[in-house]
């Protein structure tokens, strides 16, 4: 995901992490939310980060890659903290590869949004400013 805006912008888009980060900051700055942002290339830091997100976070929305698709490690720490977590593809995995077709962490989540683009992220935080609030 850093390399986002350089990674396959035919699949990706041209659009940055930064541009993410700016997009998703100026929506929480309207509802009122604080976001952190984190990204790394190592499930062992997102099960860390998953970890304190239980204590530090009122939901958490995550797009975990490649790791989608094969971590147990993951989704064993979302299905172990009691956060709503969101589950975000940039892509329409299910129109993909077989091998994407299959998420590994999804099932755990309460939901998965993919195909939107970075708007997909807009939807997630969108959802989850709701379903806090229920
Ligand atoms: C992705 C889809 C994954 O299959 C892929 O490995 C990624 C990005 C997406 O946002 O579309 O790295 O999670």
């Amino acid at each position: 995901m850093q390399l986002l805006g350089k990674r396959e912008p035919d699949i990706y888009g041209s659009e940055t992490l930064a541009d993410l980060e700016t997009r998703i900051g100026g929506i929480a700055n309207k509802v009122g939310f604080d976001v952190e942002f984190f990204q790394s290339n190592h499930d062992g830091d997102i099960v860390d980060k998953l970890g304190v997100a239980d204590k530090s976070a009122d939901a958490v929305i995550i797009n975990p890659a490649a790791y989608t698709h094969t971590s147990v490690a993951i989704r064993d720490a979302i299905k172990a903290i009691a956060v709503p977590v969101v589950e975000v593809h940039l892509s329409n995995i299910t129109e993909r590869e077989e091998f994407r077709h299959v998420s590994l962490t999804a099932p755990v989540c309460i939901g998965q949004i993919c195909g939107f683009g970075l708007m997909g992220y807009e939807m997630a935080f969108n959802a989850l400013e709701k379903f806090l609030k229920k």
